[in-house]
């Protein structure tokens, strides 16, 4: 593989990964080493993704694999390792095999990658984030979990189908966990401007916040086998544009928190400036006094699921 485009390295080619694969070929961004433990299953998806480059038109390199060697010199290494929730499973139930994949996914890249920047998807993605964090032993700037921008899209997305407006025209922040208690920030949610509240009654903005919430199982229990990746893929992408272009975006990701909000040891999703160097700069949002309880309250349930670790 050459070193004329920048190197990002994804670890699991299942959906998510492979997903996300495609999405940084065709779209120019970089050359892709997609490892995953099945080992055929990689390679076999890195011939399927370079065959389709005549046609889709890039020049991009992609390897599949099962050897850390080939994720050297990555600028990016991706977590999606790990296993998906069954319907009915919470992302926690994740928690015990999810770990011990993290672990060892974490060590290699501490290994075979040491200068790169890690971004985290395995669920459960606030405590895997973290231990990503401890075991690479990297700079906390350098290590961030994807969730909140996701979060955040669905709840773009439904806002946006209810109020028959464009999607754009819609700003909010998903913060907390990627979890049961993640917090829309409702104080901050408008419409070309316009509160939120000023637009829809109570009752609309509730239903529409628990279908944010279970949007994962909602999409879980229709596919009946593996969990979404279409727009998990999506927002990965868009956090890896950010560092390439160093575009200092701020988008809410899972940032390792030292003080910030007033809280320490812990990995929670934050609005953070993604540049060059991962995350440029925390954002600290004026939260109301009921977003800063349940902010508060997604910290205590992130921080059980870090005691189990
Ligand atoms: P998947 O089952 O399609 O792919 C996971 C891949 O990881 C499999 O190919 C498997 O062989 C591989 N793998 C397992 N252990 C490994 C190891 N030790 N080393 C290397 N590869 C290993 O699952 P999918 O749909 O791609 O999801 C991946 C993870 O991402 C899951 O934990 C899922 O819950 C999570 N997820 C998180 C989201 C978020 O918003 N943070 C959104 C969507 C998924
Ligand atoms: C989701 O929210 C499974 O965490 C994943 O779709």
């Amino acid at each position: 593989m050459t070193q004329a485009y920048p190197k990002v390295s994804i670890i699991g080619a299942g959906m998510v990964g492979a997903t996300l694969a495609q999405r940084v070929l065709e779209s120019g961004l970089a050359d892709v080493v997609l490892l995953d433990i099945a080992k055929n299953m990689a390679i076999g998806k890195s011939l399927d993704l370079s065959d389709a480059s005549p046609i889709t038109g890039h020049e991009m390199t992609v390897i599949g694999t099962d050897d850390y060697k080939n994720i050297a010199s990555s600028g990016i290494v991706v977590v999606t390792a790990g296993f998906a929730r069954k319907p009915g499973m919470t992302r926690e139930d994740l928690i015990a095999k999810n770990s011990q994949v993290v672990k060892s996914v974490s060590e290699n890249i501490k290994k075979y990658a040491p200068d790169s920047i890690v971004i985290v998807v395995t669920n459960p993605l606030d405590s895997m984030t973290y231990l990503a964090y401890k075991t690479t032993g990297f700079k906390r700037e350098k290590v961030f979990g994807m969730a909140g921008l996701l979060d955040a899209s669905r709840f773009i997305y439904l806002i946006s189908s209810e109020l028959k407006v464009p999607r754009s025209s819609v700003q909010t922040y998903m913060l907390g966990s990627h979890g049961d208690t993640m917090v829309p920030i409702l104080s901050k949610t408008s419409v070309s401007g316009k509160p939120i509240r000023e637009l829809m009654p109570k009752n609309r903005i509730d239903e529409i916040v628990k279908r944010t919430r279970e949007r994962g199982a909602e999409i879980i229990k229709l596919l009946g086998s593996g969990s979404a990746y279409y727009s998990p893929s999506a927002a990965v992408f868009k956090m890896i544009g950010a560092i390439l272009a160093d575009k200092k975006e701020t988008v809410v990701a899972s940032a390792c928190l030292d003080g910030e909000y007033g809280l320490k040891n812990i990995a929670i999703g934050v609005p953070c400036k993604i540049g060059k160097n991962g995350i440029e700069k925390i954002v600290e949002l004026e939260l109301s006094q009921e977003e800063d309880i349940a902010f508060r309250r997604s910290a205590e349930a992130i921080k059980s699921s870090i005691d189990i670790l």
